[in-house]
């Protein structure tokens, strides 16, 4: 796909209505060499970028410890993914905080298909269970779980209230719920304001219902049953120095010989000719969320 606006136009035109599905529809149509071009990971988060951070793989691994240590995952813990992507942050907790098994549920069944690949070529498929479903209607039981987390990706439920409250209901009594959400700094500014082609996706699948800032999102959490619901912007670490790696990797040669042909004439023109950027960047925020389910 040589123009990103186009494969955008293209996309609206073909995707179904009911908006769970559209957001299905859309992840299973990326092309990933759009997605993971000069990557060795299948992340698709916006990272955490540290001091001395320099890689989108190693930003985004950042972004899973964060969300690790949020939520509180240790050894021996039943954890639910939900939304995981490829998995790649369910291989890593794996390896570094030893959760006795981590459940994934996902909508798009490519994802799913290629995270369980992922676990039976590396023999922990017995630890890591994938499953194709819906965050907003989990297929667990009540009280099976120590932690539930959603790296990037409770904005697109519908809602994110009825998959709060779903949460709930799957903790087990004192577990934690860690979150990495997209807010709008300013709930008032609708999420049709967003006009640059870096976040069209944002506003194409971000479910309206939930477009509200901290203040509400803490009512919500609170108002399914949480307790100790707390809520922190990490934005100045994630979106500015995101848009600066990826500024700088259109000269880093290696990064070049990665990609398509044609795809470097169309990163150029997405990241040094867009005037809306700046007001897209401005709009949103990034957040990690927290709350315990009372014990
Ligand atoms: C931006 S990606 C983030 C993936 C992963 N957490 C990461 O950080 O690499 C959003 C993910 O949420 C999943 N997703 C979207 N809506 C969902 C829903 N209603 N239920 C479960 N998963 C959903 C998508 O399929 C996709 O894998």
């Amino acid at each position: 796909m040589s123009d990103l606006r186009t494969f955008g136009k293209f996309l609206s035109s073909v995707v179904p209505l009911d908006p769970v599905m559209r957001v299905r529809h859309l992840y299973q149509l990326i092309p990933e060499s759009l997605e993971f071009a000069g990557r060795s990971t299948r992340y698709m988060n916006y990272g955490y970028w540290d001091d001395g951070c320099t890689s989108m793989d190693a930003a985004s691994e950042a972004l899973a410890r964060l969300l690790a240590d949020a939520a509180g995952i240790t050894a021996g813990d039943v954890v639910l993914d939900v939304g995981f992507g490829h998995g790649d942050q369910d291989f890593l907790w794996l390896q570094e905080r030893q959760p006795a098994r981590v459940h994934g549920v996902n909508i798009t069944p490519h994802h799913v298909e290629s995270a369980r690949r992922r676990a039976a070529d590396e023999g922990v498929a017995d630890r890591l269970e994938f499953h194709l479903g819906s965050a907003t209607d989990l297929p667990f039981p009540d009280a099976t779980f120590d932690r539930v987390v959603a790296l990037e990706c409770a904005f697109h439920f519908r809602t994110r209230r009825t998959f709060l409250a779903e949460a709930l209901r799957v903790l087990r009594p004192g577990g934690t719920i860690g979150l990495i959400d997209i807010l709008p700094v300013d709930q008032e500014t609708p999420q049709t304001a967003l006009r640059s082609i870096q976040f069209d996706w944002i506003s194409r699948t971000y479910d309206p219902a939930n477009w509200y800032g901290t203040g509400r999102y803490l009512g919500e959490l609170a108002g399914v049953g949480f307790t100790a619901g707390a809520i922190r912007s990490i934005r100045e670490r994630v979106y500015e120095p995101y848009r600066r790696a990826m500024v700088e990797q259109l000269a880093d040669p290696d990064f070049v010989a990665s990609l398509e042909p044609g795809q470097h004439e169309t990163l150029i023109r997405v990241w040094e000719g867009q005037e809306t950027l700046g007001s897209d960047l401005a709009m949103l925020d990034y957040v990690v969320v927290t709350a315990t389910k009372p014990a």
